[in-house]
């Protein structure tokens, strides 16, 4: 399904390149920013930003990595 009409990014696109970013850097942060940056894109008008993050909010793989959930609580001591 096309998700970002503008530059023609797929579900299916989304999903490889969170995968190829986890895969090549497990600690890594995904941002949508940098879905953009693998698939050797730019987000244009913006407007699919929505459906984007719902896609990217469906792969198990988007998930901060255990070891650094909850830094800001730890270092503030709140
Ligand atoms: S639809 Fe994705 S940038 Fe325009």
């Amino acid at each position: 399904m096309i998700i970002c009409s503008c530059k023609g990014i797929t579900d299916r696109d989304i999903h490889a390149a969170i995968a190829w970013m986890r895969a090549a850097d497990p600690a890594t942060i995904i941002t949508p920013g940098k879905v953009y940056h693998a698939l050797g894109h730019r987000p244009d008008c913006g407007g699919c930003m929505p459906l984007f993050l719902a896609t990217m909010r469906e792969n198990a793989q988007l998930e901060v990595p255990i070891h650094l959930r909850n830094l800001k609580r730890a270092n503030t001591g709140s």
